[in-house]
This record gives C-alpha cells, structure tokens and sequence, in this order.
C-alpha cells in the first residue's frame, strides 16, 4: 500500500482566512495544501464591499468584535494588526481608499485582494486545490488523515477555515462546526449577523410605500447603539445601522430607533407651530427626516392637519414616535443574506495565542469558524488575517 500523499499542513477553506494563512504558513517553509470544495477561492472577499472588498479598518480593536468571550480576540490582534495587512496591499501596488469611519476599499476590484492571496500562496509555495470533497477527518499518530473525493492525505497540522453558515448558495456549509464537535470542542450556537430584519404583515402594511427610503438614524438594542444610515426594504429594515445592531438582537427583542437623531423633535415642532401655525405637521416633520417617512410617521402617530390645531400632547406622541420608535422586528433574513454567521467554535476550547485546540494538539480553528464576530466595516475580514496569521505562525 502507497503512503498517502502528506503536507507539515493541511488548510480545509480556500476563503480569506485560509489563504493568507497558507502563505505565511508557507513562507515558513511549511509545506502546505489548501482544499475547497468550491470551484474558485476566495469567493467571499471577491462579493465582498460591494465587488471593493473592505478588506480592514483602521480602528480595528477588541470592542469591535462580539464573542462569549470578548478578550480571546485581543492577542491575534495585537500580532497582526491592520497596519500590517495595508502595508501587504501597498506591497502589491493595490490602490486602496478609506471610505468612512475607518473602513479601506479597494479602488479597483476585490478580485485584487483575492488576487493578491494566490500569489502569496504561489510564492510561498502553498498548493491549492479545488472542487475537492471532504469526507472524513481523523486523528493519527502522526496528525491527522483527511479523505476526500479524491484519495486519502495526511497531515502533521490541521488547519479547519471553512467559515460558518453565511450564503449557503455559494458553498457556506457547517463543517467546522462538525469537526469541532467530533473533537470534542464546544460550539456556541451560530446565528445569522449583519442581516436585514424583516416585518410580519401588520408591520409591512403599517410601512407600506417606504422602500428605497434611507435616513441618518441610530438604532439601540438593549445597551447597544449604533449610529449609522438606515434602509426601508420591502421586505422590513435594512442599511448599516440596522445590520450592526442585528448582530446583538435575539429573535422577539425590541429595538428602538432615532429617525432624527439630531433633531428634539416635539421641540422642533413646538417651535414650528409657534413660527408657522397654518403649517401641515407632515410639512414640518419632513424638514428633519425624509417626506414619504414624514407622511407614514403622521399617519402611524394619527396626527395630520395644520400645526396650529394640534395640542402639546398630539405633538409629543408624533416625537415620541420619530425619536424613540420602538419596535420587533419578526425575524431577519437569515443565512441567505446575512454577511456573517454570530457564534461558533468556542474561544474556550483554543489557544488565543495560536487558535489551537487545547485538547488536540495540531488541530487549529481560524476565521469566521470561531465565535469571534466583527462589526460592519472591514473587521470580519482583519479577523480572518489576524486569526490566520496566529495559526500560521504556529502550524
Ligand atoms: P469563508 O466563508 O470566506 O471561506 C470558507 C471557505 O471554505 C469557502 O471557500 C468555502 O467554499 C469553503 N468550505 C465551506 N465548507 C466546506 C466544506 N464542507 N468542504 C470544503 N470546503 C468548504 N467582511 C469584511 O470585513 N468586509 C467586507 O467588505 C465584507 N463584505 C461581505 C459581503 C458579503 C456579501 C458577505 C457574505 C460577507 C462579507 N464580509 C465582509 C464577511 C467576510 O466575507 C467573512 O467574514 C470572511 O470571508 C470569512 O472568511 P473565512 O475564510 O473564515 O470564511
């Protein structure tokens, strides 16, 4: 019998988190085999900021993240920061630009991030191969046997980066958490994050006629509030505000919403009807937020007709309602849309050091896998570098 084809480190995950590592696993002089059952690499950074791939952000810290257990991040990112990663960017000529808040883009395509990993890869002579079924994982003596569609591999290192259960339809599958669990690992239950919310019926009709409307607003869930734009869908809510908070929302939980953050709204009004008393509300409501959502905000707050007819009491309902609309949401989106999946391997059962399991030496969980989420913004995807870079530097 033939001794199966063998690699110091097998990398299951051609997506951002797998690739960077299996280049600086490979310019270590690790022989390295990367596996994805998908037909491309890096199908996720090339979708990804809108086809710019917000691929870091400048303000990456530990309070940009969600984990059961918020400090695990703080290691992995210390050792490989987001200066590091644009000093990678510069170093292959990608033009980049800072958008908002912090957020990089590329000003080309965020097929040159992908780009940019492959021949990193190359270089370090990190082999990557495709459309390859994964079947089994198990441990050896020697490491661990991996069979696949095509035969059987082993490995010294295993390095589990197939992400979490994101966007099945491009092949987001819950393998790591598989793995995890036949190793004995803890996972902490994924959820859906960075996803639009959605509205049940009443809610939809109540709504009726705002998609496409966008305003500044800052949304809280409990003790966490974001303050970003907001979208109207048909479906329910969406806009970075609103995928922001998502990530900390449970299914019947309220959130309350500022549609004018800026604006004491019964003040405003209240001076309004002093300065213009023949004034419509609607009118003056729509000078601090867009008219359709001034309309439907009246109509919701049974308060129309002129200003000078309506009473303190009426006023301060129609404000309440514009700056603390509180409401549940029916559900989001879930995995079809949601750019991240919340949870998964627990941080308590690896290394923040090198993201190895501590109960099975050579068996390294990185990326999206684990329960460390970022925020909007180019976070998920420093994660995905950071927590690579940690197991690379190990593996
Ligand atoms: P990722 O999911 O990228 O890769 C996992 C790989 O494993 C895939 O190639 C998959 O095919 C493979 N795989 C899965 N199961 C397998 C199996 N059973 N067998 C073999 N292979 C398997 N983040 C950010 O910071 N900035 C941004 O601009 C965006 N934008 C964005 C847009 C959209 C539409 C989405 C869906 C997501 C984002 N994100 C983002 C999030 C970001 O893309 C994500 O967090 C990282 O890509 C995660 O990288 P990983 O390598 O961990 O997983």
């Amino acid at each position: 019998m033939t001794a199966p084809e063998h690699h110091d480190v097998i990398i299951l995950g051609a997506g951002g988190a797998g690739l960077f590592c299996a280049g600086v696993a490979g310019r270590r002089g690790r022989s390295v085999l990367v596996l994805d059952h998908a037909k491309t690499p890096g199908e996720k950074i090339r979708i990804s900021g809108g086809g710019r791939c917000n691929f870091t952000n400048l303000h990456t810290g530990p309070a940009n993240f969600l984990s059961e257990n918020p400090s695990f991040c703080i290691s992995a990112l210390k050792r490989y920061t987001q200066h590091d990663f644009i000093a990678l960017v510069d170093r292959h000529n990608i033009a980049w630009h800072e958008k908002t808040l912090g957020q990089l883009f590329c000003d080309g395509s965020a097929q040159q991030i992908v780009d940019m990993l492959r021949a990193e890869c190359a270089a370090a002579g990190a082999a990557i191969r495709l459309e390859t079924k994964i079947t089994a994982v198990e441990k050896t003596e020697a490491g661990f046997r991996v069979t696949t569609g095509e035969g059987t591999l082993a490995c010294k290192n295993l390095v589990v980066a197939t992400g979490g259960l994101s966007i099945p339809k491009i092949g987001a599958t819950g393998f790591a958490y598989d793995v995890a669990r036949q190793f004995g690992l803890g996972v902490v239950a994924p959820r859906a994050a960075l996803v639009p919310f959605t509205f049940d019926g009443a809610q939809k009709a109540e709504l009726d006629g705002l998609a496409g409307v966008a305003v500044d607003a800052t949304v809280a869930c409990g003790k966490t509030r974001f303050a970003e734009a907001l979208l109207f869908t048909h479906k329910g809510l969406s806009g970075p505000a609103i995928l922001q908070i998502s990530s900390y929302w449970r299914p019947g939980q309220e959130i309350a919403i500022d549609l004018a953050p800026h604006t004491d709204v019964f003040a405003a009004l209240k001076e309004a009807r002093a300065a213009h008393p023949k004034q419509e509300v609607e009118t003056a409501l729509a000078r601090f937020i867009p008219k359709r959502l001034a309309d439907r905000c009246c109509a919701r707050a049974e308060v129309t007709g002129r200003l000078a007819d309506i009473s303190d009491a009426r006023l301060r309902a129609l404000a309440e309602s514009t700056n603390r609309w509180r409401l549940t949401p029916a559900g989001t989106e879930g995995y079809r849309t949601a750019e991240v999946t919340a949870g998964g391997i627990d941080t308590r059962d690896l290394s923040s050091k090198t993201m190895e399991a501590r109960a099975v030496p050579g068996l390294y969980f990185i990326g999206e896998a684990v329960d460390v989420t970022g925020h909007l913004g180019g976070f998920n995807f420093q994660w995905a570098w950071s927590s690579g870079y940690a197991a690379a530097r190990h593996a």
